[in-house]
């Protein structure tokens, strides 16, 4: 052996995710004494709601602090799946069908390595979280990304969906709010997708990890609800971090056809067991006073929402940047494609010249645009926009 790594196929195709590393590098900056403006984390920058943080703190005082059963602690299964029944119209879901997983991200990735086998293709519209095609690749299935720019409202059309389905075709990935365009699908958008879904007999992994941040009265659906079949073929991923500021809890759920949730369960038991157990009372006591939370919610959401208009007229007053108003998540995405820069080398300069921190467009697939998250404070837009004004200007 030499002092050379032989990593494995997988370690060698995968790339680190680039929304962590421009958020790492923006926090060096901050700590080497820099003034940074941060739009990069995909963070809310509130406190998890006290009453939250109690019920955890609780559940360590009463030793709760011992292995729980792979897909969750039951009482968390029981109210997340009347949740689904409740609140997101989903008829009929038993907590057996409810997967508690260490985050979000592990439910996505989780829900693709329960269906997808090498060779398998799998459907992502583009932009997309950047995570998703790594994990397909993980899963030895390989990705292919269906444009859809600001234009289309950055939103897969069901035309766009039926001419990229092939017969190695098994899973499609929707996004709905979306990381990094903010875009919703409506009802009818997401009914005519899950449609063509059924026709091909392939998968849906739903990403709702957002449906809770919806501004300008626009609703969210889950794609689940629409009937029995979809149901059958639809794999529901979200999660506690983005909806109650708990980020760093690690709490992702997955609601799925019974099959795909206890093959998601076997998957979980051997690479992770269970998410932390003190942890998944606090996410109970989120569920179980679910007026309280709604209300947590709907204050973080008033604060998003003035962010949100506020760097959104920023950002369409800077000559060459054209910004579609976002109406969920806490992303913008605007399009810098007129300074005829490749995206990371603007993301580059802007930090190291003006400390301004976005995440470019290519990530996401996307080139020509780049991400701003408003999950950031007041001052730190303002003083970020007047810096991203001056340095357009300059270009
Ligand atoms: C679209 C999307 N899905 C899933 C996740 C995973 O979130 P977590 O693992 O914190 O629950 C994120 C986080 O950035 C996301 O943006």
């Amino acid at each position: 052996m030499t002092n050379q790594a032989k990593l494995s196929t997988w370690a060698s195709n995968i790339a680190p995710s680039p929304t962590l590393a421009v958020d790492s590098k923006a926090k060096e900056l901050k700590a080497a004494g820099e003034d940074v403006c941060g739009f990069g984390a995909g963070e809310p920058d509130f406190d998890t709601p006290e009453f939250i943080k109690e019920a955890c703190i609780q559940a360590i005082r009463d030793g709760k602090t011992k292995y729980a059963p792979a897909p969750g602690i039951p009482v968390l299964r029981d109210a997340l799946a009347e949740n689904y029944r409740n609140n997101n119209g989903v008829d009929g879901v038993e907590a057996a069908q409810v997967v508690v997983s260490p985050g979000g991200k592990y439910s996505c990735y989780l829900a693709i390595l329960a269906v997808i086998s090498p060779g398998d293709e799998v459907i992502i519209p583009a932009p997309y979280w950047v995570s998703y095609p790594e994990m397909v690749k993980l899963a030895g299935g390989v990705p292919k990304s269906v444009f859809a720019g600001q234009e289309s409202g950055f939103k897969m059309t069901p035309e766009q969906l039926r001419e990229s389905i092939t017969p190695k075709t098994r899973l499609v990935i929707i996004n709905s709010p979306s990381n990094p365009t903010g875009a919703i699908y409506s009802p009818a958008e997401l009914q005519a997708l899950v449609e063509v879904c059924l026709e091909a007999g392939v998968y849906i992994m739903s990403d709702e990890i957002y449906e809770h941040l919806l501004y300008d009265g626009v609703e969210h659906v889950s794609p689940a609800s629409f009937s029995k079949e979809a149901a059958d073929a639809v794999i529901t991923v979200a999660g506690f971090s983005k909806t109650f500021s708990m980020t760093g809890w690690r709490l992702g759920t997955l609601m799925a056809p019974l099959p795909i949730a206890k093959a998601v369960a076997n998957l979980q038991s051997q690479t992770s067991s269970n998410a932390t157990t003190f942890a998944q009372f606090g996410a109970l006591a989120a569920m179980q006073n679910w007026d309280q939370s709604m209300a947590a919610v709907s204050g973080m959401l008033e604060v998003f929402d003035r962010r949100r208009l506020r760097l959104l007229e920023g950002l369409t007053a800077i000559p060459g940047v054209e910004c579609a108003r976002a109406q969920g998540a806490f992303y913008l995405f605007p399009k810098i494609a007129s300074f005829g820069m490749a995206g990371n080398d603007f993301a580059a300069k802007l930090l190291e010249e003006e400390k301004v921190a976005v995440v470019p467009g290519g990530a996401f697939g996307a080139e020509g645009y780049m991400r701003l998250s408003y999950a950031t404070s007041d001052d730190v837009i303002e003083k970020g926009l007047k810096r991203l004004t001056s340095f357009c200007a300059a270009l």
